[in-house]
C-alpha cells in the first residue's frame, strides 16, 4: 500500500428522505495529520465520515484519495482502501468475546480450517490492546458485560488492528475516563507518527484544541471553514459553529433549596458500591462528580428500582421506598435520565412521540384509553422546547443525530413530571450550544422545585449547575463540598484519591 498523501471529498451532498444533511461539501484532509470536524447536533458531521467509511452512499461528489478517484459503496471497500471508523452508535456484536469483536472476519483457524485456534486468538487479541495500551480489559469476557467506556476501547482496538490509512473516531470520547482518554492521545500520536490520518469528532472543544492540528467546521450540512487550532480560540469556534456569541452559559438560580425530598441511608449494592447516604432537597441541584466506573452509574440504577439494592434505605418524602422495577419509581416521581442511550433510553426504531410519552401514558390515558391528541400536544411543545430538530414527533428516533436523540430522552423524563429527577451524563454527546439549552432546562427545573441529581464526569459543568457537589470514588461517597469550597482542584484530587 502506497503513502497516503491526501484525502479530498468533492461536492458531497447528501439528502435523507427530505433532510438535506450535506450540500456540496468541499472537504480535505492531509497525511499524518488529526482533523477535527465539529459542528452543532445535526450539523452533517456523522454524515460525511460514513460517506468516507462506506457506510452510506452519497448523492453527488467525489471522493479522492492521492488524487486518484476512489469508489467506497460499501464498509468493505473503505476498508480495502485502508479506512475504518469508530462510529457514534455501538457496533459490537454483544454476546461475543472481545477476542470475536476485534478479530472480528479474521480469526485464526486450525490446519484444517475448521476449528478456530482460541489460544491463539485471545493471544493475539491481547496483544492488539497491549500495543495500543488498552490494558486491564479481558478478551475472553462477552462484549456485552463490559462497561461503556472498555466497550469503546475494544471499537477503536478493532478499528486500528489493521493499521488503517484513515482511521474515523465520531465521538470517541464521549464515555471515556480521563485516564484512558490520555491513553487514546497516546495512541493517536503513535498512529499519527505512522502516518494515519485521522479524523476526529467531538463536541468537547478543549479536547479538540488538545488533539487536533486542523479543524474543520460544518454548519446545517454546509462546510463553513478549515482553521488552523494554532490560530483559532474556543469562542472563535463557536461562532463558526453557531453563527453567535452565546450568552450566559449556566443558569442564575434565584430560589433557595426547600425541604429535603430524597433520603438515601446506607444503600449499597455488592461489587459496585457501598454505603452510600446523602440527602437531597427540593429545587436543588446535587452534582455528583466521580471518574467513570466511580459507581455513579450503579447507585442511580437502583435509587431508580432498575438494580435491587443488597442493603440500605431509600426514603422519599420521608416515606420508605422500596422499587420493585423503574416503572414503579416513575409512578412515585422518581425519573432516571440514563448516560447510555442506546442500550436503554431510548427504542430506536420508535418515534420521538413514542419514546418521549412512554413515560407518561399514565397521564394522558382515561379508562384504558389513549388521548393521542393530548398525547401529542404534550409530546409537540416538549419538542419545540428542547428544539429537537426535526421537529416532526413521528420520526423515528434512529434518523435522528446524536445530540437530539439525547434531547428526546430529556424530553420524556421532563413530561413525566418527576420530584426527582437523575440526570446521568445528559449533555454527553450534545453541542455546545444544546449543552447550555439544556443546563437551563434544569435550571428551570429546579426553580419549579424537582430535586436533581447531575450526574457528570465533566468538572466545568459540575462546578458551573450544582449547589452542593459530592464526589464518588471506588464505589464510596468521599467528598462533599458546597458551592463555595467546590473547585476544578478540590474535586478531581478527591476524586482520584489525592489528600490535598
Ligand atoms: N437515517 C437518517 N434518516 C433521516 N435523516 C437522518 C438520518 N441520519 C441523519 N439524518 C439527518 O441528517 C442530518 C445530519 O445528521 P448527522 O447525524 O450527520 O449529524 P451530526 O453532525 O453527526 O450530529 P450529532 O452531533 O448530533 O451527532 C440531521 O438533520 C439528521 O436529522
Ligand atoms: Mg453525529
Amino acid at each position: 500500500m502506497g503513502n497516503l498523501d491526501s484525502l479530498q471529498m468533492q461536492g458531497i451532498s447528501k439528502s435523507y428522505d427530505g433532510t438535506q444533511a450535506l450540500r456540496e461539501v468541499d472537504f480535505s484532509a492531509a497525511i499524518g495529520e488529526v482533523h477535527a470536524i465539529v459542528g452543532e447536533n445535526g450539523a452533517g458531521k456523522t454524515t460525511l465520515v460514513k460517506i468516507l467509511a462506506g457506510a452510506l452512499e452519497r448523492d453527488a461528489g467525489g471522493i479522492l484519495l492521492d488524487s486518484e478517484p476512489v469508489e467506497l459503496g460499501t464498509p468493505l471497500r473503505a476498508r480495502r482502501l485502508g479506512i475504518r471508523a469508530v462510529h457514534q452508535e455501538f457496533s459490537l456484536v454483544p454476546h461475543l468475546t472481545v477476542t470475536e469483536n476485534i478479530l472480528m472476519g479474521q480469526m485464526p483457524t486450525g490446519r484444517l480450517k475448521w476449528w478456530v485456534d482460541w489460544p491463539t486468538a485471545h493471544h493475539r487479541a491481547e496483544e492488539i490492546l497491549q500495543e495500543i495500551g488498552f490494558t486491564g480489559i479481558n478478551v475472553r469476557t462477552p462484549v456485552s458485560r463490559l462497561s461503556v467506556s472498555h466497550q469503546q476501547m475494544v471499537e477503536i482496538a478493532k478499528a486500528v488492528a489493521e493499521r488503517p490509512r484513515i482511521l474515523i473516531l465520531d465521538e470517541p470520547s464521549a464515555v471515556l475516563s480521563q485516564e484512558e482518554l490520555k491513553r487514546l492521545f497516546a495512541l493517536i500520536q503513535i498512529l499519527k507518527k505512522e502516518s494515519t490520518l485521522i479524523l476526529y469528532i467531538s463536541h468537547r472543544l478543549d479536547e479538540v484544541f488538545e488533539v487536533a492540528d486542523r479543524i474543520t467546521v460544518l454548519k446545517d450540512g454546509e462546510l463553513v471553514g478549515t482553521v488552523h487550532s494554532q490560530e483559532t480560540d474556543q469562542g472563535q469556534l463557536i461562532k463558526m459553529m453557531v453563527g453567535r456569541t452565546l450568552g450566559e452559559i449556566y443558569p442564575r438560580r434565584h430560589t433557595q433549596p426547600g425541604k429535603e425530598i430524597l433520603t438515601v441511608k446506607g444503600l449499597s449494592r455488592e461489587d459496585s458500591f457501598a454505603d452510600v447516604s446523602f440527602s437531597l432537597a427540593r429545587g436543588e441541584i446535587l452534582g455528583l462528580f466521580g471518574l467513570v466506573g466511580s459507581g455513579r452509574t450503579q447507585m442511580a440504577r437502583c435509587i431508580f428500582g432498575a438494580e435491587p439494592p443488597t442493603s440500605g434505605e431509600i426514603r422519599l418524602e420521608g416515606k420508605v421506598f422500596r422499587s420493585k422495577s423503574p416503572r414503579d419509581a416513575v409512578k412515585t416521581g422518581i425519573a432516571l435520565l440514563t448516560e447510555d442511550r442506546k442500550r436503554d433510553g431510548l427504542v430506536m426504531s420508535c418515534s420521538i412521540r413514542d419514546n418521549v410519552s412512554l413515560a407518561t401514558m399514565q397521564q394522558v390515558s382515561r379508562w384504558g384509553f389513549l388521548d393521542r391528541r393530548q398525547q401529542d400536544a404534550q409530546v409537540q411543545s416538549e419538542v419545540q422546547e428542547l428544539d429537537i430538530r426535526p421537529a416532526q414527533i413521528g420520526r423515528l428516533v434512529r434518523t435522528l443525530s446524536g445530540g437530539n436523540q439525547q434531547k428526546v430522552v430529556l424530553a420524556k423524563w421532563l413530561l413525566s413530571q418527576a420530584k426527582v429527577l437523575i440526570l446521568d451524563e445528559p449533555t454527553r454527546g450534545v453541542d455546545v450550544a444544546t449543552k447550555i439549552e439544556i443546563y437551563h432546562i434544569i435550571g428551570d427545573l429546579a426553580e419549579r422545585g424537582v430535586g436533581i441529581v447531575f450526574i457528570s464526569s465533566e468538572l466545568p459543568e459540575i462546578l458551573g449547575m450544582s449547589d452542593r457537589a459530592l464526589v464518588m470514588r471506588e464505589g464510596r461517597l468521599v467528598g462533599e463540598f458546597t458551592r463555595a469550597q467546590a473547585s476544578e482542584e478540590s474535586l478531581l484530587a478527591s476524586a482520584a484519591g489525592v489528600i490535598q
